[in-house]
């Protein structure tokens, strides 16, 4: 059994990416436990992305491995070594920081298309069987109770509509490991909060771990186990969020410098 096995749900070690002339990420290593909350914070251009994009590996790692123990009494799965539709089916799934195209399908609808996904169902097969899907009726009204849209036969049309139907969408498929990028820029005060609440109630009622970016760092330190501090490609420091927060670094270059928070 890896020395990891008891509490890890993923380890990455001595991840590196070059972009042209930006080293994007250096030899970043760190650990994600179940059930935990990580936030992950630094300034814009820090790496936060590319290392979400590098745990999907919806980018090709230069250097390193990142390992993913879905059963804890495995050996670990190296899944800097699958391709990144196998990644989603172990349970590992990100929400966008820009906005996908949610045009052509109406909330409803991708709602039910992320149930057929996880399911592997055909999505022709889900939607001509009302059997099939009716059972997942109530989960998605559920989450449709808690973050209501204007019309859900409709299209999510505000961007904070489309940010709250990636986010249901992202939890329909019943994540092990939960990726955020700025999952409540852009939505009102009392969304975030929902947002928040849900999040919580899903690291500590459903085990699911959480990596969070987010500018708005009042969603850091309310949520957040343990916060990661970004800067230049390199985790910089990891700690608590009370002592990160007031960590002389952490002021000096990214709180107290007036960052573009969106
Ligand atoms: N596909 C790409 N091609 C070239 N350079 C890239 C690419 N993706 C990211 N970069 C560069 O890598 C660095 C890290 O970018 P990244 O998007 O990870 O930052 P971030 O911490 O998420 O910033 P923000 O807070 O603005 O979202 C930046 O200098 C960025 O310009
Ligand atoms: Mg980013």
């Amino acid at each position: 059994m890896s020395e990891h096995a008891p509490l890890a749900l993923l380890t990455a070690k001595g991840i590196s990416k070059r972009f042209g002339g930006v080293q994007a990420l250096s030899d970043v290593s760190f650990t994600i436990n179940h059930g935990e909350i990580y936030g992950l914070i630094g300034p814009n251009g820090a790496g936060k992305t590319t290392l979400m994009r590098m745990i999907m590996h919806s980018i090709k790692l230069d250097r390193g491995k990142v390992t993913f123990f879905a059963d804890r009494s495995s050996e670990g799965v190296v899944i800097s070594a699958r391709p990144a539709y196998a990644i989603a089916r172990l349970g590992v799934v990100k929400t966008n920081q820009v906005i996908q195209d949610f045009e052509k399908l109406t909330i409803w609808d991708s709602l039910l298309f992320a149930v057929a996904e996880k399911r592997d169902e055909r999505s022709f097969r889900m939607f001509g069987e009302r059997r099939l899907w009716a059972e997942h009726e109530a989960e998605i009204q559920g989450y449709l109770d808690l973050l209501p849209f204007d019309n859900p036969f409709g299209f999510a049309k505000s961007a904070g509509e489309k940010k709250l139907l990636d986010i249901i969408r992202c939890l329909l498929l019943r994540p092990k490991l939960l990726l955020l990028d700025e999952p409540t820029a852009g939505l009102p005060a009392d969304m975030r909060d929902r947002v928040m609440e849900l999040i919580k109630k899903k690291a500590t009622e459903e085990n699911v771990s959480v990596l969070i970016v987010e500018h708005d760092l009042n969603v850091i330190w309310n949520l957040s186990d343990y916060v990661h501090f970004m800067a230049e490609g390199s985790v910089i420091l990891q700690g608590n969020p009370a002592w990160i927060r007031e960590h002389e670094t952490v002021v000096e270059k990214y709180l107290g410098k007036g960052h573009v928070g969106r």
